[in-house]
Formats: C-alpha cells, sequence, structure tokens
C-alpha cells in the first residue's frame, strides 16, 4: 500500500516536471537570443542574479554573448550588455510599451494608488507631466536651480568652510550621494519657509535631508526585489523607511515650503483635482518621483567623477613620464 502511494506521487511530480518542461520552459525561437531559464520553475534564475547581479550578468555574457534573455521570477527579461547597441534599442521606442510596465511597477514599489485610468482612480495622462515640468522651455529653469542649490550645498557647507581647522574626509562615493541628493531634493520639494541666516534653522533643515537620504538609501536598497514581485511588507526596515519618505511629504508637511518645483507643484494639483487617491496616496506618489529623480542620477554622478578623476591621474601620470 505504501508502495503504491508513492508511486503514485513520483507518477504525478514526474507528470508535472514533464508539463514544466512542455509549457513553462521558452525555447529560442529563429532571430532571438539566446534564453536562460534557470532550474527552479517560475524562479528561474532570479536567486543567482538576486545573489550578485553583476557576477551572474557577467558570466552569461561570456557564455552567449551581448545580448541573452532569463527568467526572472516569472518575466523573461532581455538584457543587453554592449553600450554601443542602446542607440538601436532606444531608436524603437515608440514600439515598445513603457507605460504597461511603469504602471504596475510603480504601484508595487511605492504603494499608492495605480496611475493607469483604466483603473478608475484618476483620468489624467502623467506622461504629459513630465513633458511639462522636466523639458523644453521648463528646463533652463531648473537646471538654474539645481546649479544654485549644487553652489550652497558645496561652498556653503560644513565640510568645506575655511574657517574650520579640521577638514572632513570622505569618500567620493558618500560625497557624490550626500551633495547631489541635498541639491536635488531642494531643486523638486523646495525649502521650509523662514529666515535663512537662522543657524539652527540651517542645521535642522540638513539634519532633515541627511535623514531623508538614509531613508532613501534604505528603500532603494530593496527596489529590484519589490520590482521582481516580493511584498514590501517583507522588508521591515525598508518598509518605515518608505513610510518615513512619505510622512515628510505629506499635503502638511509641503504647503510649509517655498520654491517647491512645478514638476511637484503641478502633481499636487493633479492629485487634488483629477484624482480619488487618499492623503496617504498622495503623498507615496511623490516618494515615486523622489526616487525617479534620485536613483539613477547618485550612481552616474560618482561614476563620473570617478572615470574623470582616474582619466585625470592617468593623464597626469603620462606627462609626467614623458
Ligand atoms: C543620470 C540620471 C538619469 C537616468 C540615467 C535616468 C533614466 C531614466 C530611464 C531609463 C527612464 C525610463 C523611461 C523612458 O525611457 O522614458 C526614466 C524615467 C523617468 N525619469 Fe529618469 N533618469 C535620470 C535622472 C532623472 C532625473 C534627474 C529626474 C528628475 C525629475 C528623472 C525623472 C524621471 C521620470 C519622472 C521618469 C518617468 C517618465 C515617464 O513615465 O514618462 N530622471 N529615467
Amino acid at each position: 500500500m505504501i508502495i503504491s502511494i508513492a508511486l503514485i506521487w513520483a507518477v504525478l511530480v514526474g507528470f508535472c516536471c514533464l508539463l514544466w518542461l512542455a509549457v513553462g520552459i521558452r525555447h529560442r525561437l529563429s532571430g532571438e537570443p539566446p534564453v536562460e531559464n534557470g532550474l527552479i520553475p517560475y524562479l528561474g534564475c532570479a536567486l543567482q542574479f538576486g545573489a550578485n547581479p553583476l557576477q551572474f550578468l557577467r558570466s552569461r555574457q561570456k557564455k552567449h554573448g551581448h545580448i541573452f534573455t532569463c527568467k526572472i521570477a516569472g518575466q523573461y527579461i532581455h538584457f543587453l550588455c554592449d553600450p554601443f547597441s542602446y542607440h538601436s534599442v532606444i531608436k524603437q521606442g515608440r514600439h515598445l510599451d513603457w507605460r504597461k510596465f511603469h504602471f504596475a511597477t510603480s504601484v508595487k514599489a511605492f504603494g499608492h494608488d495605480s496611475f493607469d485610468p483604466r483603473h478608475g482612480h484618476t483620468t489624467e495622462n502623467l506622461h504629459q507631466t513630465f513633458l511639462k515640468t522636466l523639458q523644453g522651455e521648463a528646463l533652463p529653469a531648473l537646471i538654474e536651480t539645481m546649479m544654485d542649490h549644487l553652489q550652497d550645498v558645496m561652498l556653503k557647507s560644513d565640510t568645506l568652510r575655511p574657517s574650520k581647522s579640521r577638514w572632513e574626509v570622505e569618500g567620493i562615493f558618500a560625497f557624490c550621494y550626500k551633495v547631489m541628493f541635498e541639491a536635488g531634493y531642494l531643486t523638486l520639494f523646495g525649502k521650509e519657509f523662514g529666515d535663512d541666516k537662522c543657524q539652527a534653522r540651517l542645521t535642522a533643515q540638513k539634519a532633515l535631508v541627511l535623514n531623508t537620504l538614509e531613508n532613501f538609501k534604505e528603500f532603494d536598497k530593496i527596489f529590484p526585489a519589490l520590482v521582481a514581485g516580493l511584498p514590501i511588507h517583507v522588508f521591515k526596515s525598508a518598509y518605515s523607511a518608505r513610510e518615513n519618505l512619505a510622512k515628510t511629504m505629506n499635503a502638511e508637511n509641503l504647503s510649509r515650503r517655498e520654491n517647491v518645483s512645478d514638476l511637484i507643484s503641478m502633481r499636487m494639483l493633479l492629485n487634488d483635482s483629477l484624482s480619488t487617491f487618499n492623503d496617504v496616496s498622495k503623498a507615496r506618489t511623490h516618494v515615486a518621483l523622489l526616487w525617479a529623480s534620485q536613483a539613477n542620477t547618485l550612481p552616474a554622478t560618482f561614476w563620473s567623477l570617478f572615470y574623470m578623476i582616474r582619466y585625470e591621474l592617468v593623464r597626469a601620470r603620462c606627462s609626467h613620464t614623458t
């Protein structure tokens, strides 16, 4: 009897494996890049990718070449490792449905109600907001504000004050993160009303920005896991970091700030007039914008500075030896 039950189970498991091999595995079609399905059903290569993304991508690039496809948490994702091919993909922009991914991912990661008008929480065309406030005629003013804040943050910062007898030493990674985050944050969300010469107020303002940066980093760490579909409640500290960010961006706190960018002012207006979002959802949409404005900018600044310094060092060494 026990043997026959074990046999039934073995046949069932065998059948499921065959079914997975037949239906759950994507085979490479002609003209498509090589495919890696991974060994675990549904997860595919998710665990290897999550453990060390760079090592994973380098090893697959060695195996398959610059372009390949991997199954990660139920999704087939195409990877393009050759920077000279990006342009060809970007040129096809109008055939790529960014919105489909964007709407769902934003809800999963930031926890606000959906921006997709078909879900009935809003009727607006979100993309228009970005076109109106981040490019064309709106861009010069935005750049000027960012430049002013960059100057303020770097030249008036405690770290660089010449009267200080002792300099604070920081790695360029931490330096780039602090300087760019503060300047970017103030550019989008403005400053609290008040006297700019009052030292206590400036110190409090700085502390708020640095605290916001810590919350941002805590949340950003787990962003790939959220995109892959894991619920944020699994990551307690990242969840409270995201909620702390949202608290600093609720309507009451934003109303105490001046020089708020056109992007955030317009979003506040549209959230109030065209959506049925509640206050928490509205604040979380601002967290999404903070993340969009910083998540690529911070590492891009670090790498740009890193290569500039390295290039300068190499050049200085070469001119020294010749
Ligand atoms: C080096 C810096 C940055 C990089 C590499 C970067 C990259 C990207 C990419 C690849 C997208 C995907 C959507 C698309 O292709 O249209 C995107 C979207 C977006 N980015 Fe950036 N970004 C950077 C900085 C910024 C900054 C400073 C802001 C300031 C607000 C920003 C705001 C946005 C917004 C709002 C979207 C969504 C656009 C939409 O849904 O139409 N980004 N970014």
